[in-house]
């Protein structure tokens, strides 16, 4: 697919990796809107869009079509992490009560990151379909997805397996329409501290939550350049995707390598 010249829209724009994907984006021609719940100034074309509510989704993209054009790209990266919330913990009653994952915290992130990116996906595809050019869908995953199972991160690693078999059902579905569906699944990740001051961040659960050491201790298991990933090094997974023709519902992992290796190894 060529992107230059494309309209791109990508969800969660505003946020760390969001905007590193505009970026190159706009480096290969693309047009770039993000939609987010948060519209900061100097952050380029942003629409406010709650990506969980499908009649916020229509709006965006109704405003979207009316402002730049239908989009033939679609990134989702809107997420969010519901912080770290054990399903069950050894401590007594009281803290039973206290850490637990909230029914509230599993509709929240169950909503956003998996019933929002079906929002988006059934919105573009339906544009796209009328106008009878192809298009590509990009979909951000994580190593929660499945490689890597993070005691604290239940709901969080639940939606991200949902989300990637959202990918492949969708890839089955929408190809007939030529609309390819892949999807990127980030490692561990330097995240910028602008991220971590939102509520509902997904850099939160790096930046706050984890041991203070813990992504210092990780990082020499990642075999290429033993550091953490950048959202520059996500965004270059996600262009090459989207431009890869005869590809379609598979699950890639950025991440250097790390989910290849296990502390059982070294
Ligand atoms: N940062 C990491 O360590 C890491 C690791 C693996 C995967 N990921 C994935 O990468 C993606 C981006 O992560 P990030 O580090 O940029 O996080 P971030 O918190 O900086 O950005 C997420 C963005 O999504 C937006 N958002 C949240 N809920 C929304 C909603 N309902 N509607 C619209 N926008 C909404 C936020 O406002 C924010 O701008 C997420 O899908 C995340 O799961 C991140």
């Amino acid at each position: 697919m060529e992107l230059d010249g494309a309209i791109a829209v990508v969800t969660g724009g505003t946020g760390a990796i969001g905007r590193s994907v505009i970026a190159l984006l706009e480096q290969r021609g693309a047009r770039a809107v993000a939609w987010d719940l948060f519209a900061e100034s100097g952050s380029g074309d942003v629409i406010t869009c709650d990506v969980g509510s499908v009649e916020s989704v229509e709006e965006a993209m109704d405003r979207t079509v009316a402002e730049y054009g239908v989009p033939t790209v679609l990134v989702t990266v809107a997420a969010v992490s519901g912080g770290i919330s054990p399903l069950a913990t050894s401590a007594n009653e009281q803290e039973w009560e206290r850490v637990f994952t909230a029914p509230e915290t599993w509709d929240r992130v169950m909503r956003t990151n998996v019933v929002g990116v079906a929002n988006c996906m059934r919105s573009f595809a339906r544009r796209v379909s009328v106008t009878g050019s192809s298009g590509a869908i990009l979909n951000i995953s994580s190593m929660s997805s499945g490689p890597v199972a993070e005691p604290g991160l239940a709901a969080y690693s639940a939606s991200k397996a949902a989300l990637n078999q959202l990918t492949r059902v969708a890839a089955a579905e929408l190809g007939p329409l030529g609309i390819r569906v892949n999807a990127v699944g980030p490692g561990m990740m330097a995240t910028p501290m602008g991220g971590a001051n939102r509520p509902d961040s997904v850099a939160t659960k790096n930046s706050d939550a984890r041991p203070a050491d813990f992504a210092s201790s990780a990082v020499r298991y990642v075999p290429i350049e033993q550091r953490h990933g950048t959202g520059e090094d996500i965004a270059q997974a996600v262009v090459a995707l989207l431009q890869t023709d005869w590809v379609t519902g598979q699950i890639v992992f950025a991440d250097g390598g790390l989910t290849l290796r296990s502390p059982v190894t070294t």
